[in-house]
């Protein structure tokens, strides 16, 4: 171990991490003296790094938003719908393991392990976009110290690694090379939006790389960090087609509890009544209809598939193709579900005030990407409707061209009907009658089994549950 410096140093420039004996790995990551850097320091790059800061593994993150960056190097924490980070934070920081900056070639100067937590969006014609990696990948190219590990959190398609990523990072120039100057893997993200700390501790990792050296590297690291099992992965696009393989099952699954709700509705059977049921049995999975499909990462994860696909056969994946047409189209089943309340009613939806319940796109979270409450708005505001919105994670801010409201009681003023879109637990326990009072006209929907349906009904709402009868 003479070779390895002291804590808050880089490993000697002449180690590379690739190179070190089992022993010497164990050792250096014990002591502190593997030093890491996290680019993309978001909804999982910054919980990410904060356990490895925690762990004993100085730590630097960082990231292209300034804001950001000068936000957290004075203390403030931006996730405050993550529980138990913001306590992690205030450990890390006082320890003085961890700090922002937006300077990635010092950050990569001080580095032997650059973890990839990048964004990976589409673009509006559902074009992935990997933009923010391949940039990444190209600094990486200009300032990568020989010898550094670099581990890809995004969520990528299967390939991308290998056919993209890797080739920038190489550059044309073959400045390095993959496996000898530079060690690449991944160890894709699996946690779930406000639960990271729980899921960080539970879930099992996958372990993927370019080849079993750099793969049990990564194992080790990963494994003084998390306590989950990790699963050894032949290669890397293995472990990215199953982190996609995951969300997509879901995706797949609401699509197909959508499309029963919908039947099921003109059925008067209540589907969460016969989803309950169906999971009595051992092999059923429920999933649950809704709204619509948001977030980040499933309709995100359903169009990376399905570009795959496209490259290689069109025709594959139908599957995914009609699942992602029946979640987008939920939406507008539910301002339908408004629409016949608005006739029972014997009421004009056009020029009716409607409030939407929860922006965010699940549940318990301060998100709002991709969430079905835009296109329902959307589809209102075409109706010509004023629409408000109250959301306990979006007070008084303006959400897709609205100033939300602060306070339920006084948003149901003058409302003629009320769309729950966000199943946030601050809902569980909306009284129907307090509805009936409050609202000028006491039209519901419910798109997420929240309300109960007798309740409601007796309380004197019109009132409709998403997948549930008359
Ligand atoms: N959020 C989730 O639910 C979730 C769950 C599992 C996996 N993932 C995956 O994890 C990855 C990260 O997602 P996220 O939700 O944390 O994203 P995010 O948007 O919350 O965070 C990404 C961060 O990267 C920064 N960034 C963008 N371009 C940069 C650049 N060129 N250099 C440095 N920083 C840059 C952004 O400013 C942002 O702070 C994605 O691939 C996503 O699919 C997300």
């Amino acid at each position: 171990m003479t070779r390895i410096k002291s804590i808050g140093e880089k490993l000697d420039n002449n180690v590379k991490i690739m190179e070190l004996t089992t022993d010497m790995l164990n050792q250096a990551i014990q002591t502190g003296k593997i030093n890491v850097c996290t680019i993309g320091i978001g909804r999982i790059g910054l919980p990410t790094a904060l356990s490895f800061a925690l762990s004993g593994l100085p730590t630097i993150g960082v990231d292209i938003n300034s804001n950001l960056v000068d936000s957290i190097n004075s203390g403030k924490f931006p996730l405050k719908d993550e529980p138990g980070y913001d306590i992690i934070f205030e450990e890390v920081m006082k320890k003085k393991n961890f700090h922002v900056t937006t300077k990635i070639d010092e950050a990569l100067s001080k580095s032997d392990v650059v973890l990839l937590s990048l964004p990976t969006p589409m673009d509006s014609n559902n074009v992935p976009d990997y933009s923010a990696l391949k940039n990444v990948a190209q600094q990486l190219h200009d300032f990568l110290i020989p010898g550094t590990l670099v581990i890809v959190e995004s969520t990528v398609e299967p390939g991308f690694i290998e056919n993209e990523l890797i080739p920038i990072i190489e550059g044309n120039d073959k400045k390095f090379l993959a496996g000898n100057d530079f060690g690449i893997g991944v160890c894709p993200e699996t946690a779930n939006p406000g639960q990271i700390l729980n899921d960080f501790n539970k879930l099992p990792r996958l372990v993927g790389a370019i080849n079993e050296k750099i793969a049990d590297i990564i194992t080790r690291i990963y494994k003084h960090v998390f306590t989950v099992d990790l699963i050894p992965m032949p290669n890397c696009k293995t472990a990215n087609a199953v982190k996609l393989t995951t969300n997509v099952f879901r995706d797949i699954n609401i699509a197909f509890v959508n499309e029963l709700a919908v039947l099921f509705e003109s059925l008067g059977i209540d589907t969460n009544k016969v989803l309950e049921a169906a999971k009595t049995k051992y092999n059923f999975q429920i999933h649950y209809p809704g709204p619509g499909v948001g977030g980040p990462c499933l309709p995100v994860n359903s169009y990376q598939f399905l570009n795959l696909a496209k490259k290689i056969n069109p025709d594959l994946l139908k599957i995914i193709k009609l699942s992602r047409e029946i979640n987008e189209k939920m939406p507008e089943h539910v301002v339908n579900l408004m629409k016949s309340c608005f006739k029972e009613a014997n009421k004009q939806i056009e020029n009716s005030e409607i409030l939407i319940l929860g922006v965010s796109y699940k549940a318990n979270v301060k998100d709002i990407q991709i969430s079905p409450a835009e296109p329902i708005i959307q589809n209102l505001k075409d109706l010509k409707v004023k629409v408000k919105i109250f959301d306990p994670y979006f007070k008084d801010v303006e959400i897709f061209g609205i100033k939300t409201e602060s306070n339920l009681v006084d948003a149901l003023k003058n409302i003629d009907g009320l769309v729950l879109v966000t199943n946030h637990k601050e809902f569980d326990d909306l009284d129907s009658s307090m509805l009936y009072t409050q609202m000028r006209t006491p039209i519901v929907v419910d798109s997420r089994g929240v309300i109960d349906h007798d309740a409601a009904k007796k309380a004197g709402l019109i009132f409709k549950g998403l997948g549930q009868g008359e």
